[in-house]
């Protein structure tokens, strides 16, 4: 039973849905069982913090996903506007560098909101790294931002399943990973082009993982959560 919890604590749903009543309906759908939904820029802007509120008071807790990346000083206060909104984790780009993080971690005070660093996008490839100026793999820069998170107090990180490994290897267990790009065998790849299964991604390293579509496009949201969440224990 006690194991069961753990598994469904593991998992987050992304609430990517195409508008606030619709993702109100998935909430209401999901129930009790989700400890976790993630709101993204699209939901952000359509529902604004009463909605952030709104799914709060179902009792799930809120990774908001709004990657922020600005001159330290906007970050530090958009840190400390989300934090006082009840954000439980939130997401940077680490590319803004360690001033932008330590910012970050000033705004977000004594508050244990969990802030995680973005590293490279998952839509990224060596060839738009080089389009940027950035002449390395993906897994060389994501190690050197993942040294910078951890240099400037950032304790999380979002990566693929396949740079768990490398991350692992680095920096042990000394950073929280949460992983979106995991996919169940039994579901849609979707545009999912580098995915693991949600096990697998928990085996290379993970301690969450973010999951939408394959919960909110299934004909049966409610039994979708608890298939991955009993696959996680095996
Ligand atoms: O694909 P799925 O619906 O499970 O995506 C859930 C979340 O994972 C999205 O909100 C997005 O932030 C993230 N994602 C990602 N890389 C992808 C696809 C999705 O980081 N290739």
């Amino acid at each position: 039973m006690e194991e069961s919890v753990t598994a469904k604590d593991k998992i987050i749903v992304a609430l990517d849905l195409p508008s606030a009543d619709s993702a109100r309906d998935m909430v209401k759908t999901l129930g009790n069982d989700v400890s976790w939904y993630k709101i993204g820029l699209r939901l952000f802007a359509l529902g604004g913090p009463a909605f952030v509120q709104e799914v709060k008071a179902f009792g799930a807790k809120i990774f908001l996903d709004l990657k922020f990346h600005d001159i330290p000083n906007t970050v530090r206060s958009a840190v400390e506007s989300a934090c006082a909104l009840g954000a439980d984790m939130l997401t940077i780009h680490l590319s803004g560098g360690s001033e932008m993080c330590q910012a970050a971690v000033k705004g977000r005070g004594s508050n244990s909101t969990l802030i995680l660093g973005v590293t490279v996008l998952t839509s990224q490839t060596e060839a738009t790294l080089a389009e940027i100026g950035i002449n390395r793999s993906v897994t060389q820069q994501v190690i050197s931002l993942a040294t910078l998170a951890k240099a400037n107090g950032i304790a999380g990180l979002i990566a693929s399943p396949l740079e768990l490994q490398p991350l692992r290897q680095e920096f042990g267990k000394s950073l929280v990973i949460v992983t979106p790009g995991v996919r169940p065998t039994w579901s849609e790849a979707g545009d999912q082009k580098r995915f693991a299964t949600p096990s697998e991604a928990i085996k290379l390293g993970a301690d969450y993982l973010v999951i939408g579509r394959p919960i909110t496009a299934s004909p049966d949201p409610k039994a979708a959560f608890s298939r991955i969440a009993s696959e996680l224990l095996q």
